[in-house]
């Protein structure tokens, strides 16, 4: 079983080698194509959301001010309107065709105008609402990515994609129609300045239904709002199901569970139903009430303006405009109320986002971390505590020392915490005593790129992105020539299954590579790392889902390139673990017993019992070929 040619590995994997260049390390990732918003929100959580907000509304600041500005002018132009209506209306009574026309051609003129700056001010103020957006998702997605695992670990899926979706949409909205509407006060200010320099009393009457116009808008939003934000947290419930429910359809399916599900989502969708539907029944109620009260200051300014019309006191003209205003002005009150709302939605939406930004993510790189450069790979576990809360420690006094090249397999029963083992030198989490040492250097004081680099884990379910096979396993290093990614799945015994798929390594495997089976997925999931080339190789179940002939045939791979590589196997399988010169056996959170496989069976009753429940049949004696775990091991 030897189909991997050394000159390959040589020329493949070892030429990942770290190159003399700055920095030392090779880093795992590309640059960014798109470059990140160049600010972020103001870190200060005492201050008001929109202020946190202002640094990355800043980097549009041409954006607002032009949307303002064009906002300005468009509002004045329309309020500009039925003043040169009323002036066209009294010169057509009057005879006076001159003026007539020139108010005519002004009135086109305005016109025009209006649809120039009311177009260029929706198109600013939008383009900025959007732009915001998406740089507000960057940033949500960048600060993702540095959350611990302790974060994922509490936090639901479906809470995350609602935030990072309807949040950012409702504070995209506010941004968006804010600043119209902001401006449309100013448009009511001077229609109302110029209509009391016309007729004070006729201006108060046409004003008078408007409050009534804002009272009711308040009324309105004060029902809607709570059940709008029900609304909202309920989509994020539904959201979270569908997510479990897709990704989690084959445990459905094997359960027959469907009608379970199904009744679980409709559940959900009943809920968010409900609250929608009493949102609708509000705005059916208030909605026609609130549009109708400004035709009862048409009504008013009719009756008034036309009896005061009939005493000669105001023109036609002022009439014809004052009923034009009516309608215009009641825009801005009916609008005020949709500002608020959307203001308090915003808000709360954005308190939503902060709350994520604001994590601080616990693992980061300490002031003054440096690069592990030029690793050896020597391991030390110092006397390590950790539990996942701090009243159940996993591990208790955990002291493990591993030299640079040494192949080590840690066992002991399920849940004793050999991947948490793995998970700590990886600096998934921190250890709450002791110390964990790579190369004498704490893993807390280097950088966690150089660390990432030097620790590379193979996890027993790994994760395949949607790309292809070529990419999944290029994933630690996207430049990987072909040849590199060929002798990497040579290793991982994966080149074979990989050139009888239709497309080789340019086919494209499922969101979780479910197209391939669980063992294919192991030895890409193997090759992925190898081609990483990490000085400490950590493979956690790694192979168990690989049978044991393939198995043997990567352990045979592995054995070349563990050669001046630290690992860490984490096994159940007798054949695995014979893969290793030093047997530690984990048991009570700390090192129960140590020694060669030998030893331990001839020794540990502990030993033989752990390897008996995971059906290693492990009293029959003998210790296994070195490194070659012979299938027939294996058998129960
Ligand atoms: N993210 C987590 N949050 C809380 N508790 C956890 C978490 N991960 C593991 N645990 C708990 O910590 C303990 C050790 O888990 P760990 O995964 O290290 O065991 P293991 O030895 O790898 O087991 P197995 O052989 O089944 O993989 C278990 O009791 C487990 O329930
Ligand atoms: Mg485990």
């Amino acid at each position: 079983m030897t189909a991997i040619s050394d000159a390959a590995l040589d020329s493949g994997i070892r030429g990942a080698s770290p190159s003399a260049g700055s920095p030392e390390f090779e880093p795992i990732g590309v640059t960014a194509r798109y470059p990140p918003p160049s600010a972020g929100i103001d870190p200060d959580q005492s201050k008001g959301w929109i202020t946190r907000l202002m640094p990355v509304i800043r980097t549009h600041g041409g954006l607002l001010t032009a949307g303002l500005v064009t906002g300005i002018i468009g509002l004045a132009v329309q309020v500009a309107v039925p003043a040169a209506a009323q002036k066209a209306v009294d010169s057509a009574a009057s005879g006076d065709r001159q003026t007539l026309w020139i108010t005519t051609v002004v009135i086109i003129g305005l016109g025009a105008a209006r649809l120039v700056f009311g177009g260029a001010n929706r198109y600013l103020l939008f383009k900025l609402g959007w732009n915001v957006e998406t740089d507000m998702r960057a940033i949500m997605y960048e600060h993702l990515t540095k959350l611990s695992f302790s974060y994922y670990d509490r936090t639901q899926s479906g809470q995350v994609i609602s935030r990072a979706n309807s949040d950012i949409r409702s504070v995209q909205l506010l941004l968006s129609f804010g600043p119209i509407i902001s401006v449309s006060v100013l448009s009511f200010v001077l229609a109302f300045g110029y209509m009391i320099y016309v007729h004070p009393l006729l201006a108060l009457v046409a004003l008078a239904p408007l409050p009534g116009v804002y009272w009711f808008g308040v009324r309105f939003r004060d029902q809607v709002f709570p059940l709008s934000w029900v609304s909202q947290a309920r989509m994020a419930d539904l959201a979270t199901i569908v997510d479990e429910n897709v990704s989690g359809t084959r445990v459905v399916k094997s359960f027959a569970a469907e009608e379970r599900q199904i009744a679980l989502l409709g559940r959900s969708a009943q809920r968010i139903q409900w609250a929608n539907t009493r949102i609708v029944d509000s705005r059916s109620r208030w909605n026609p009430l609130i549009e109708s009260l400004p035709r009862l200051g048409t009504a008013m300014v009719l009756l008034y303006g036309g009896w005061l019309a009939i005493q000669g006191e105001v023109s036609v003209g002022t009439l014809l405009a004052f009923s034009a205003y009516v309608i215009m002005l009641q825009l801005p009150f009916r609008m005020a109320g949709f500002v608020l709302m959307q203001g308090q939605r915003a808000s709360a939406a954005a308190q939503r986002i902060y709350e994520i930004l604001d994590e601080v993510p616990e693992i980061a790189d300490s002031p003054g971390a440096v690069d592990i450069a030029h690793p050896h790979g020597r391991v030390d576990f110092q006397d390590v505590r950790f539990g996942y809360n701090p009243e159940t420690p996993v591990l208790d006094g955990f002291s493990l020392c591993i030299e640079p090249g040494e192949r080590v397999a840690l066992v002991g029963r399920t849940g004793s915490g050999k991947s948490t083992v793995a998970r700590l030198l990886d600096r998934f989490y921190d250890a709450d005593g002791g110390s964990v040492l790579i190369d004498g250097l704490d893993v807390r004081d280097v950088t966690l790129r150089s660390l990432r680099h030097t620790v590379g884990l193979v996890l027993d379910e790994p994760f395949l992105f949607s790309a292809s096979l070529h990419d999944n396993i290029a994933y630690g290093r996207p430049g990987a020539a072909r040849s590199e990614v060929v002798a990497a799945a040579r290793a991982a015994q994966a080149h074979i299954f990989i050139q009888e798929l239709p497309d080789g390594y340019d086919t494209v495997v499922g969101e979780r590579g479910y197209t391939l089976s669980g063992g294919q997925r192991q030895r890409i999931a193997i090759a992925r790392t190898l081609l990483a080339n990490p000085k400490v190789l950590i493979l956690d179940d790694a192979t168990s889902a690989i049978d044991v002939t393939v198995e043997e045939a990567i352990h045979q791979a592995l054995q070349v390139l563990m050669a001046d590589r630290t690992t860490i196997i984490i096994a159940h399988r007798l054949s695995t673990i014979s893969l290793a010169e030093r047997v530690v056996m984990l048991a009570d959170g700390r090192v129960a017993n140590m020694g060669s496989h030998a030893e331990l069976l001839a020794t540990d009753p502990r030993y033989v019992e752990i390897l008996a429940r995971y059906g290693n049949g492990g009293d029959d004696g003998g210790p296994p070929a070195a490194g070659n775990g012979a299938p027939g091991e294996n058998r129960p």
